[in-house]
């Protein structure tokens, strides 16, 4: 399969370029490095990657941003970076995808546990969270010529769990084996709006 990896250099995204490309071809993408640019924050930029990249079998992202912070002091502007960045972001490299997928073909877009299990600072993320998962069940009802999408949910995973351990107390993190075979149930697999949690 030809497989895009929106956030191909990042900690999640590393690991399931790894494994995928053990069988399928990857293309890398992200906004600084990677085989193709692109900035899912901007749609023209992902109508760019997608006519440069032609016909795809399938398209990951492990991407995106939201504000991280206290709940008393998040403006209004501080919600529009999480839905500019990780949750219109996610969702357009579906709707303008679409466009270019292959029949059969998926796509497979990251929420993450705090949709559902939260931690202090984090409603700026959450709240993105949960919108993804939705559009990922709502949106399969809907795709035509058996394609397919997923939302993979991960805990907090191992490889930030120096970084970002201390905001998740108690939390036990994800081996990075596992949240990789999270992605492969999506791409492999036949499951389609599914939020395939990996905890
Ligand atoms: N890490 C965790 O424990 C965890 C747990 C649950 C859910 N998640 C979610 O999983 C996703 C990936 O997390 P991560 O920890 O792997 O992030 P990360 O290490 O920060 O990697 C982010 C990746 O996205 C790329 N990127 C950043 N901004 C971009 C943009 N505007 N357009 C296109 N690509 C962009 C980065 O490369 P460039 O800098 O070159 O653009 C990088 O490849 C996020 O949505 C996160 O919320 C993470």
């Amino acid at each position: 399969m030809k497989i895009i990896i929106v956030g191909a250099t990042g900690t999640i995204g590393k690991v399931v370029s790894s494994e995928l490309g053990k069988r399928h071809e990857i293309i890398k993408a992200a906004s600084k490095s990677g085989d193709v640019k692109v900035d899912i924050t901007s749609s023209s930029s992902i109508k760019d990657l997608f006519k440069h990249v032609g016909k795809f079998d399938a398209l990951i992202s492990a991407t995106g941003t939201a504000a991280f912070g206290p709940f008393y002091s998040l403006t209004e502007d501080d919600f529009y970076k999480g839905i500019k960045s990780k949750m219109m972001g996610q969702i357009n490299l579906v709707m303008i995808g679409k466009d270019f997928i292959n029949d059969n073909g998926s796509f497979t877009l990251t929420s993450g546990i705090l949709w559902k299990d939260p931690i202090k600072n984090g409603a700026g993320l959450s709240f993105v969270n949960g919108a993804l998962n939705s559009f990922g069940i709502s949106a399969a009802v809907e795709l035509q010529k058996g394609i397919r999408i997923n939302v993979v949910s991960p805990g907090l995973v191992e490889d930030s769990a120096a970084t970002l351990g201390a905001a998740f107390p108690g939390q036990i993190p994800v081996s990075m084996h596992r949240v990789a075979q999270g992605y492969v149930r999506s791409v492999e697999g036949f499951s389609t709006g599914q939020v395939i949690e990996i905890l």
